[in-house]
Formats: structure tokens, sequence, C-alpha cells
């Protein structure tokens, strides 16, 4: 019997391409919304509030986690308590009504391998401690919010994300326009590794924390090896046939970006996906330059 899902942050990059692919392989979904405009299978929430329609949950074996206010913008101070506090206070509301109910349903929690924050000296898998940085704070925060549900014996994934390659949306659909225009280039000194998955290979990775009880905890959802950021502009120039001669100094970077820019971009993000591997995960697109191709044909 196919599992009864219940998602949050549906209308995003990732949550609109699971929610497709759950569909069509005959789970049933129904959604979390902001919105109070709702159609069927879709219920209330506002994370902002503590408000949940508590009929949400019923029959639901499996609760997939994705809402969050977007990190890529300028973080004003308000813009970094949006940040925070959408994670923060979603998902500990959603974990204390995990816990209260009677089913007790897995929840399965996005997370970002910024989690690890930069790491200089080399590469990082699961069992590596949390680094330093707003957004390893807001990651370890995050996923600390899911204690009520861990607490309560609930199976608990925390999918810790790298950058999600996707024509559409993402930092991969804002570098594109510089590139196909050839006026894309490595990033800083361009030697800082960059994390990353295809999309299709991290809906996979969602259906397999679906489908496979043993995963359990934080689990690297990248592709098997990072590159450095210099290969990841050659890859992507040669897939566009564009030239990438204009490096983006990283001044330029933190004048435009600020502390965003500095923590993502120039941040040495090397994550391996222990966990996946170990339990038999199959990559679909493991090699840059057929998932870059592959993504963008
Ligand atoms: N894309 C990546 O490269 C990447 C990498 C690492 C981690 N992640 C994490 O994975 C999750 C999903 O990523 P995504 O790329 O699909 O994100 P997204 O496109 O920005 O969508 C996130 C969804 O969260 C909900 N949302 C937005 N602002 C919110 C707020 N202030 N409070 C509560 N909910 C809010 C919205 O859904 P509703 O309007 O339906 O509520 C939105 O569609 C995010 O938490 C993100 O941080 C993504």
């Amino acid at each position: 019997m196919k599992k009864n899902i219940l998602m949050t942050g549906s209308s995003g990059l990732i949550g609109a391409a699971l929610l497709k692919h759950l569909t069509k392989e005959g789970y049933s979904v129904s959604l979390l919304k902001r919105s109070k405009v709702l159609n069927a299978n879709e219920f209330f929430w506002d994370p902002s509030r503590g408000e949940f329609d508590n009929l949400a949950l019923k029959g639901i074996d499996l609760v997939v986690h994705l809402a969050g206010e977007p990190i890529a913008q300028r973080w004003s101070s308000s813009a970094k308590k949006r940040i925070v506090n959408s994670r923060v206070n979603g998902t500990r509301l959603l974990a204390e009504k995990i816990a209260q109910s009677q089913a007790l349903p897995s929840l399965i929690c996005a997370s970002g391998t910024n989690y690890y924050g930069d790491q200089p000296e080399g590469v990082v898998d699961e069992s590596s401690p949390p680094g330093l940085g707003f957004l390893a704070e807001v990651c370890r925060q995050w996923e600390s919010a899911a204690n009520p549900a861990i607490e309560a014996g609930v199976r608990v994934v925390f999918m810790r994300t790298g950058i999600v390659l996707s024509g559409q949306g993402g930092a991969l659909a804002k570098m594109l326009p510089f590139f196909k225009a050839g006026l894309g280039g490595r990033i800083g000194h361009g030697r800082q590794k960059m994390s990353w998955i295809s999309l299709p290979d991290l809906v996979s990775a969602y259906v397999f924390a679906v489908e496979n009880v043993s995963v359990q905890g934080a689990v690297n959802a990248v592709a098997p090896e990072p590159v450095t950021n210099s290969k990841f502009t050659k890859t992507l120039g040669k897939v566009l046939g564009r030239p990438t001669v204009f490096p983006l100094p990283s001044g330029l970077v933190k004048i435009f970006f600020g502390e965003m820019g500095r923590e993502t971009v120039l941040s040495n993000l090397g994550v391996l996906p222990k966990s996946l591997t170990e339990l038999g995960f199959e990559w679909q697109q493991a090699e840059l330059e057929i998932a870059l191709k592959q993504t963008l044909s």
C-alpha cells in the first residue's frame, strides 16, 4: 500500500517536483498551506502564529517538511529573523503535533549542507559537528526543533541538502543568464568546494527516505563528489558552449551579497553522502557534466 503523506512547502522548487513525482507514483499526498483558500486535501497552518488544523494528520503515515523563508536574499536583520523563525517555529509546531498524535507518523525534514559551515580543511560527512556562521546556526536550530518528535520515538530524517540543480529555480537558475551571455566565471579564487545534487536525484532521495525505515537522522543529500567552483564554472560553460573568462572577485560578492554571499558561494562546502552511500542509494546523475546537460536540455 502506498503511504499517505502530508507535505509543507509544496509550492517551492523541491516541493513542486516531489509532489508531482509522488502523485504520479500513486501516493496520496495532502498539503499544509499558509493560504486560507484551500482545495480538497489541503489543510491550513500558520507556523508564525502556531496555528495548525489537527485534521491534517488524520491517517497520515509520513510528513515531508520543506517550508521555510527563502535563503537567497539580502540578510537584513528582519530577513534573518524570518529565515530562522519560519524554520524553527514550523518544525517545532509539526514535531509537537506529531508527538501528540496517536499514529506517530515519520518526519522527513529539509535541512542544508550549510549545517557544517565553511570547511577550509577538506570534506565532511554526517558524523561531522555543526560549523560556525549564520546558516550553520539556522540548520542546527532547525534540526533541534524536531526534538519533540524524536523524544516521542518518531523516525525523523534531516535531509541536509546541497545546491539543487534546476533551470527553474535556485542558485543555478540565477547564474544562467550571465553564463548564457558569456559573462560567467569562477567566484573568488574558485578553489572552494560546492556540494550539489540534481533535482531528480534529490526527489529520489526523498522517496528513498519515505520508503526505507532504516533511513534515520542526518542524511547528506548531495552527489557523491563535491567539485570546486572552478570545475563547476568550466563544466557549466562547456555544457552551454560559452566562455567563462569573467571571474567574480570575492570583494564584489561581499559588496553585492554581503554575509549571504560569504556563507554560500564563497564557503568551502565539501560534503560527502556517507549515509546514502552506505544505505545503497543509487544516483542517476552522479556526474556534474551529465547532470547539467540533462538539467538544461
Ligand atoms: N533549493 C536548494 O538548493 C536547497 C538547498 C538546501 C536546503 N534547501 C531547503 O529545502 C527546503 C525547500 O527548498 P526549496 O528550494 O523548494 O525552497 P523554496 O522554493 O524557497 O520553497 C519553500 C516553500 O516554503 C514556504 N515558505 C516560504 N516562505 C515561508 C515562510 N516565511 N514561512 C513558512 N513557509 C514559507 C513556501 O511554501 P507554501 O507557500 O506552500 O507554504 C515555499 O514554497 C527549504 O527549507 C530550503 O531551505 C533547499
